[in-house]
């Protein structure tokens, strides 16, 4: 039915005759002609009728936005002067000899032709619509481009693509599971994964050597800009390979992408150990485009008449830091208000500040509530500690070092982006050296990334001083978001029982629900590791879109709905009784 694209004709094809096919932009009637914008996946051409060809000029009239056409016609230059720059086909036009409404349209919810916002709802409702808008129609394609050079470059180094199952056991990586009843087993539950990797080191176990996959991943957590219950991973493991080759092999292909599809040179990746990102931005996925720190002020404000900060200060699991923010003197009290109720999200009990406005005046030139606390002398050597200068403001956390760094960190983030000291640009980091275990809110140790990290100390250190043991994991950041992660493997039963008895899983709760991978540690797997990517998260950041929502075709709602299809949605008595399941009352009367 076709001949070209809209978007690719140019003025090479003048004076060809073309067929077209695709949805009415817009039309707009002109003296007489009638123009029709034709768009398709590839872009728009103006297409115009003048009223010689009587029956294509009278369909031409009666079309409205979204119609599905075919246009026949000749390509010729627009007239002098009327020409759009901006456009791929701004040069040409096509006179239309001939028009065939393939498919009428509603009117549509969505306007295509002008800059409308629409709410998230609709636009997810009516995807199918949204999905035409050529931003969007451009990100997926970009996706698909990203994906291939993806698979091209894991395929040239030897790895096999291996599909690993869906229907599945629990594969712990931090979140709910979600679960599928059986039926052929009356009261047992599949999980969908919630990524392969208890899979692909079986396949390693298995001499598969290098395995990868797009992998589809499932997590029944809390939403957020950057999460999906559902979403897609390059998944990739190796055998006989360190964690300097893994780092340095998956940099190169970033590398790759990010030249092919960008041409940006990424550079090389810094490394930062675990600890110092958390001293110094409070995060393990610090945004390194932004140069304001984190400093320890402790050792000044020990002795200070301020418990708010003394108590801290003397106390090893909590931190005192300041935050020295150049050229923020003149934020408002409203202003400043408003960060105290942000890093009360993350628990903060207030946020205290100095202003600098003259340096060199000492005391007199700072303006805070708190400095009125400490002794002149404590004030100035802080003012040195930070390296204030005028235009300053500085901010203050105090509290246990969890509240602290995800406080402080968090608003390192808000404040540099409020007042434009966000770097353009990328900024790629490995960071490494993670502890191997962190502990939860009753007391116990749970794993920093998943229980098969292998540790960097024997198992006898492991078990003697589990909190100080570091893992061989390696996260993969940029400009503040976490990209990747992976680690070696622990790939020996005996090691994989410790770390199983660290996090008090006892043996028969191991052999229970990790038997297989036991089993297939003690028949000689060989050492491995891996990583994987998100890579809805990656497509998110080469397209600049605010939420991996942009990204994927058909997401999910931050309440994990899809207003399309309306799933989650009821089931038939019928099905129910068939898997063996029975609702509680309330549920029932909707069945
Ligand atoms: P991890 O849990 O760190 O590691 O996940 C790897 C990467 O997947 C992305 N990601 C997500 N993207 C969108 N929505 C989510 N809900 C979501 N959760 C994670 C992130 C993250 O860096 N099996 C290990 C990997 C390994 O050790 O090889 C794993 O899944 O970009
Ligand atoms: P207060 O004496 O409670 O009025 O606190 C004096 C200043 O210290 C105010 O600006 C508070 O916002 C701030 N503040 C209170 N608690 C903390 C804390 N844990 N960390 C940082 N600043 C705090």
């Amino acid at each position: 039915m076709r001949s070209h694209y809209c978007g690719e004709l140019n003025e090479s094809h003048v004076d060809q005759e073309v067929s077209l096919c695709g949805w009415v932009h817009r039309r707009r009637d002109h003296g007489g002609v009638i123009f029709l914008d034709v768009r398709d996946r590839e872009g728009l051409t103006q297409v115009v009728f003048d009223p010689d060809t009587v029956e294509s000029f009278a369909l031409a009239e009666s079309v409205r936005s979204e119609y599905v056409v075919q246009v026949k016609g000749r390509v010729r230059l627009r007239p002098q002067g009327t020409g759009n720059a901006d456009m791929v086909t701004g040069q040409i036009e096509v006179l239309g000899k001939g028009l065939v409404i393939l498919n009428a349209s509603n009117t549509p919810p969505i306007q295509l032709d002008e800059h409308v916002e629409v709410g998230e709802e609709v636009r997810l409702h009516y995807r199918y619509i949204d999905l035409r808008r050529p931003e969007m129609a451009e990100r997926l394609r970009f996706r698909s481009k990203v994906t291939n050079t993806v698979r091209n470059f894991l395929d040239e180094n030897g790895f096999l693509d291996i599909e690993t199952p869906l229907l599945t056991k629990a594969t712990p990586e931090g979140a709910r599971d979600y679960l599928v009843p059986s039926r052929t087993h009356p009261n047992r539950f599949f999980a969908l994964p919630q990524s392969p990797q208890l899979f692909k080191q079986i396949l390693m176990a298995a001499g598969m050597d290098r395995y990868y996959q797009i992998a589809k991943c499932f997590r029944d957590e809390d939403l957020r800009a950057d999460r999906q219950p559902e979403f897609t991973q390059i998944d990739v493991e190796t055998s006989f390979m360190d964690e300097e080759q893994i780092m340095s092999m998956m940099e190169v292909l970033i590398h790759h992408v990010f030249k092919s599809h960008m041409d940006v040179d990424l550079g090389t990746f810094p490394r930062i150990t675990f600890a110092e990102a958390m001293r110094r931005y409070g995060s393990d996925k610090p945004d390194l485009r932004i140069d304001l720190e984190l400093v320890d002020i402790a050792d000044l404000m020990s002795d200070v008449d301020f418990k708010v900060f003394s108590g801290p200060a003397k106390d090893p699991e909590s931190r005192v830091v300041a935050l020295r923010v150049p050229e923020g003197a003149g934020i408002s009290r409203k202003v400043i208000d408003s960060y105290t109720d942000f890093v009360g999200i993350y628990g903060a009990k207030g946020l205290a500040w100095i202003k600098v406005n003259d340096i060199s005046a000492g005391v007199d030139g700072l303006q805070s509530p708190i400095i009125k606390f400490m002794p002149e002398a404590t004030v100035l050597a802080l003012m040195a500690k930070l390296g204030a200068q005028t235009g300053d403001i500085i901010f203050f956390g105090a509290d246990k070092e969890k509240v602290v760094n995800e406080a402080i960190g968090a608003l390192r983030v808000k404040v540099a982006g409020d007042l434009g000291q966000v770097r353009e640009g990328w900024a790629p980091l490995w960071v490494i050296d993670f502890p191997m275990f962190e502990s939860t809110s009753d007391g116990g140790l749970t794993s920093l990334h998943h229980p098969f990290t292998a540790p960097a100390c024997d198992a006898d250190e492991l078990q003697a001083n589990p909190k100080q043991a570091l893992s061989r994991a390696y996260d993969m950041v940029l400009n503040g978001t976490e990209l990747g992660g992976g680690s070696i493997r622990i790939n020996k039963p005996d090691m994989q029982q410790s770390v199983f008895k660290v996090l008090g899983i006892g043996e028969e709760e191991a052999t229970e629900k990790f038997g297989f991978l036991l089993d297939a540690l003690s028949y000689g797997c060989p050492p491995h590791g891996g990583i994987a990517f998100g890579l809805d998260r990656l497509i998110m950041l080469m397209t600049g879109a605010s939420s991996i929502r942009d990204v994927i075709a058909f997401p999910k709602t931050q309440s994990a709905a899809c207003p399309l299809t309306n799933a989650p949605g009821t089931v038939s008595a019928k099905q129910l009784k068939e898997l063996n399941i029975r609702l509680r009352e309330q549920e029932k009367s909707k069945v």
